[in-house]
């Protein structure tokens, strides 16, 4: 849900409209009524309920006349970048040769482990 809050209005008339990529939609739209403030201002909160999509932006706006022009405050989704080849690339290497090192080294280990206890049964009293 987008949540578009509009304050400071007066007089009370303003209209707050959803725009997906360009074009007013209509469903999914709720608004609250004008809520008065102590400095006998207004501000008024919409709402608009849809499943994103990759490829939708979205535009709220404000009409009113203390406003020269339309104001639209902008929304779109926020895709996460994807890994790239080269990362995948290095992060694959580095965990490739992490194992191979524990190989070798675990390998290095059991062989003098295997030399150390026969030279000591080899020490050992006959
Ligand atoms: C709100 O929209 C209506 C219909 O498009 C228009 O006649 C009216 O002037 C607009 N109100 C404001 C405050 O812009």
């Amino acid at each position: 849900t987008l949540i578009c809050l509009v304050d400071n209005i007066f007089p009370p008339v303003v209209n707050i409209t959803w725009l997906s990529n360009g074009h007013s939609v209509t469903e999914g739209v709720s608004e609250t009524s004008f809520l008065s403030k102590t400095d006998h201002s207004f501000f008024k909160i919409s709402y608009l309920t849809f499943l994103p999509s990759a490829d939708e932006i979205y535009d709220c706006k404000v009409e009113h006349w203390g406003l020269e022009e339309p104001l639209l405050k902008h929304w779109e989704p926020e895709i996460p970048a994807p890994m790239s080849e080269l990362t995948e690339t290095v992060v694959c290497a580095l965990g490739l040769s992490v194992g191979l090192v524990g190989i070798v080294v675990g390998t290095v280990f059991i062989i003098r482990g295997l030399r150390s206890a026969g030279a000591s049964r080899r020490q050992g009293p006959l």
